[in-house]
């Protein structure tokens, strides 16, 4: 006979130590340790509960060979938000998992109630609230105008609870929100702790996929995106939608960074607004707002250009702008907002030097729209054609985007992943992007004119068509 392993576990942090602890050497918390008892009947894939629902009634399909394979019709179902479902390839696949990510108050569980609204139209839909009463969800629904009867709720946190829920109404989809408060009454740890996430998404994931349920489960995630669960679920969902703030405070996007059914990094763009999220379905208007007149021309910006801040998923496009005005002082003033003001100084230094700018005899004010920060060097070349585009009175053309490092030589150097950038800023609606050169862009973009340049001057040249 096996003997029972006794193993001492953090309920904070998942810790294992074999002997007791009065503090955590992991997470440093005092009096978390609990004995494993149940650590052979625990590990993953192995629940007694789980395994008597599978096996009860509702029996699990027998492998069979599929001929129809080929054929990939997947059903799939609408969301009921135009863009969202472009994103998701024609809407939710049938049988998928769906991963939202997002830091608290982003506005997920609106965005899901909302969704489950549209939903539950047409499919039989059950939203399980781990986090509120019924009785939040009923003054966020009254707020939604949400009333659709269909839409069945239930406040539980329960795993076993859930999972039995879901056995005996079989709806077409699921949504939990959120997975770090679901709670497995097998397991020791406290909701929330990597161990609870992993077990409970595991279990829900897989008793899905034998019954062919539509899953979205709703992840917490702080800014660096490392608190227990969106990280450790990634790997095992078929899609990952990450939900974030855009550059003004109501606006919000929603970025697919994982899609086993669709495209990647296409975006979504909403708006909060005091009755729910709403699709902004052409966000470059919104983004560009302000350089748009009321006669709907384009105005041309003096001292702005749109640039980016991050890389890969994590870019994100904003406006910067810049105002370069004659001084008075016998030493220019240099004023920053949401850029580094060391750094401004060399870019300053450079466009001296490199184009013979007479910059000293200017007061120059750089800031990020929004009142964002960039916090790398990919806007370099943003902030020097601003500032440029000022200075000479010159405006660049309102739809263009530059990206780029400016070295002290006048270099401009790669950042990551200009592709997964470009087709944002496809998708958005910009018509010019002044990129570092690239090796191979792997993507054709339709009117999109990709300028690649090498030095400051070769951006200049292109952005003011010298
Ligand atoms: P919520 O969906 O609760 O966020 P999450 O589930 O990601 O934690 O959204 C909370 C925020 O959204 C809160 O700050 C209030 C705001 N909000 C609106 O602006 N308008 C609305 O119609 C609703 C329902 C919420
Ligand atoms: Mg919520």
């Amino acid at each position: 006979m096996l003997k029972n392993k006794l193993r001492y576990i953090c309920t904070s942090c998942d810790f294992i130590n074999l002997g007791y602890l009065g503090k955590c050497p992991n997470c440093e918390s005092w009096n978390t340790f609990v004995q494993n008892e149940i650590e052979s009947k625990n590990q993953s894939g192995k629940n007694a509960f789980f395994d008597s629902l599978m096996n009860d009634g509702d029996k699990l399909k027998q492998p069979d060979l599929d001929d129809n394979f080929l054929a990939g019709d997947e059903k799939r179902s609408l969301s009921g938000f135009k863009n969202l479902d472009a994103v998701l390839g024609g809407g939710l696949v049938q049988g998928s998992v769906i991963l939202l990510a997002g830091e608290p108050g982003i506005g997920k569980s609106t965005l899901l109630l909302q969704l489950g609204h549209n939903m539950a139209k047409n499919n039989s839909l059950l939203y399980i609230s781990a986090e509120e009463s019924i009785k939040q969800i009923a003054l966020r629904a009254k707020r939604l105008s949400i009333n659709n009867a269909n839409l069945k709720i239930k406040s539980l946190e329960n795993l076993e609870e859930i999972l039995t829920l879901i056995n005996t109404l079989n709806p077409d989809t699921v949504i939990i929100d959120s997975i770090q408060t679901i709670y497995n009454p097998s397991i020791l740890s406290s909701p929330g702790t990597i161990n609870q996430v992993r077990e409970s998404s595991n279990l829900i994931i897989r008793f899905a996929k034998a019954k062919n349920i539509t899953v979205i489960l709703v992840g917490h995630v702080t800014k660096d995106g490392y608190v227990a669960g969106p990280k450790v679920l990634e790997h095992s969902v078929d899609v990952v939608l990450q939900f974030e703030n855009y550059n003004l405070n109501n606006l919000r996007v929603i970025k697919s960074i994982k899609n086993r059914f669709g495209p990647t990094s296409d975006l979504v763009m909403f708006n909060m607004e005091t009755t729910g999220l709403s699709e902004v379905l052409s966000p470059s208007k919104y983004l560009l707002e302000h350089r748009i007149s009321d006669n709907e021309k384009i105005s041309l910006p003096i001292g702005s250009i749109i640039t980016v801040t991050g890389k890969g998923n994590n870019s994100m496009l904003m406006e910067v702008q810049a105002l370069a005005t004659q001084t008075f002082y016998p030493n220019p003033k240099r004023v920053v907002n949401g850029f580094d003001y060391n750094r401004m100084l060399q870019i300053i230094a450079v466009l001296e030097k490199q184009l013979n700018l007479n910059l000293s005899k200017f007061d120059i004010y750089v800031n990020i729209v929004g009142g964002l920060d960039i916090n790398d060097t990919s806007g370099d070349v943003g902030v020097a054609l601003s500032i440029i585009s000022s200075y000479l009175n010159k405006a660049i053309s309102p739809m263009a985007l530059a990206i780029g490092e400016i070295g002290l030589t006048g270099e401009i150097r790669s950042i990551g992943f200009p592709d997964k950038i470009l087709k944002e800023a496809s998708a958005l609606g910009l018509s010019q992007a002044i990129i570092p050169r690239v090796k191979n862009l792997s993507h054709n973009f339709n009117n999109f004119k990709i300028n690649q340049v090498s030095n400051i001057k070769e951006a200049f040249n292109v952005a003011f068509e010298q």
